[in-house]
């Protein structure tokens, strides 16, 4: 069970005895949490300069620490059962991509803008689900700059911990994600989704009505080529830029395209980055029109923009699979469903339905059964309320 801080007393607990356990209890070590998100819409814009629309969900990172004398970093990992240490002086870039290297990743961006940050014991453990597409790695990141900033005295400027942790990631542990994650997971606010302007990093609040549910539905599918498949659909959009600046230099990420611009010059790009760039130029329209549907809760309508957006990204970006077309159909079957579709990076993972609010217990139980009458995968549905971004808990 979680309060209504959406954090698990038993999960803070049991991350505190197991500080005790390998660090000791005294001095009495502090805790820092931050969630996992799920995005609603605007999927693969991020890095292309677009609109995203995340919120953070009811499941996040716990990390427990405490500041040492020396340079050392020592962690402990609940989910992996072990114990690691690093040298805080001798963090260069590429670091590994365990879960003692997001944490030490974000301590190296720090060191790169000049911030001092002591060594560090820490305890690592959570409930969002590795590998699903929750943004565990980010909510694990997020949860270190916020445990960091206390560490360091610093103020909590959660923008810029946002930005530190996409460095961390980009260049630390060296996947090449956009802001959304760490965004969602540092900035957002209980009761609402974020849309972002992953441009100007303008945000605007969007109240979730209470007769809506969202739903997050991991297909239990979990696929590794993910990473080289996602720096290639990066790739292709930054062909595209690239072509496309050459007829009118005032266009600088897909987010400055129109469609009749690319239209215009389909004849002399490539079919795939073609196809590509048709699917982020109508979807980084998405997120606004969805916020706004959201906020005169028009539900029927923000439904049908989350099937179009996961049209377009099964047909054309090709980034869903077997498991999460069949999750998102059956969802969508249900008269209680406005929409549903993948969310996240894709190729496996989770699926998100926006379902009416009084129905979503008969809704999770008919989808389960339903699909694991045809897949044989740990699939589980979680409903989901809009939670605060990373915080320390008193
Ligand atoms: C992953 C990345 C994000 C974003 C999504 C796709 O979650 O970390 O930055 O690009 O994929 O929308």
């Amino acid at each position: 069970m979680t309060d209504s801080s959406g954090i698990d007393p038993e999960l803070v607990e049991r991350a505190r005895d197991r500080f005790t356990q390998a660090f000791g209890a005294e001095p009495s070590p502090k805790i820092a949490v931050a969630p996992g998100r799920v995005n609603l819409i605007g999927e693969h814009t991020d890095y292309n300069d677009g609109f995203v629309l995340p919120m953070a969900i009811g499941r996040s990172i716990v990390l427990v620490f405490r500041p040492r004398g020396d340079r050392a970093l020592r962690g402990c990992s609940v989910a992996y059962d072990e114990t690691k240490e690093l040298d805080l002086d001798a963090l260069a870039p590429p670091g590994g991509s365990d879960w003692l290297s997001y944490v030490a990743g974000v301590a190296w961006a720090f060191a790169t803008e000049g911030l001092v940050v002591p060594g560090l014991d820490v305890v690592v453990d959570g409930d969002v689900p590795l590998g699903a597409g929750l943004s565990s790695s980010a909510a694990l990141e997020m949860a270190t700059a916020r445990a960091l900033a206390d560490a360091a005295a610093l103020e909590w400027d959660p923008v810029r911990m946002a930005r530190l942790g996409q460095k961390a990631e980009n260049q630390y542990v060296g996947m090449n994600c956009g802001i959304m994650d760490q965004f969602a997971s540092a900035v957002s606010r209980a009761g609402h989704a974020l849309l972002l302007d992953c441009r100007s990093l303008d945000t605007r609040p969007v109240p979730l009505p209470e007769e809506a549910a969202v739903v997050v539905m991991d297909t239990g599918a979990r696929r590794s080529l993910a990473g080289s498949a996602y720096n290639d659909r990066r790739a292709a959009c930054e062909r595209v830029v690239a072509h496309l600046r050459g007829l009118d230099p005032g266009v600088r990420a897909l987010r400055d395209v129109t469609l009749e611009l690319l239209e215009d010059a389909k004849d002399d790009l490539d079919p795939t980055d073609l196809m590509r760039a048709r699917h982020v130029v109508p979807e980084n329209a998405r997120p606004v029109h969805m916020a706004d549907a959201l906020q005169v809760g028009r539900l029927e309508q923000a439904g049908r923009l989350m099937n179009d957006s996961h049209s377009s990204l099964r047909d054309l970006y090709e980034v869903s699979c077997e498991e999460l077309d069949l999750i998102t159909d059956i969802a969508r079957g249900q008269a209680s469903c406005f929409g549903a579709r993948m969310t996240g990076a894709g190729f496996g993972g989770c699926a998100v339905a926006l379902v009416k609010a009084a129905e979503t217990g008969p809704f999770c139980d008919a989808v389960l059964s339903a699909y694991e009458e045809k897949i044989d995968l740990p699939a589980a549905l979680y409903p989901c309320r809009p939670m605060a971004g990373a915080r320390l808990l008193d």
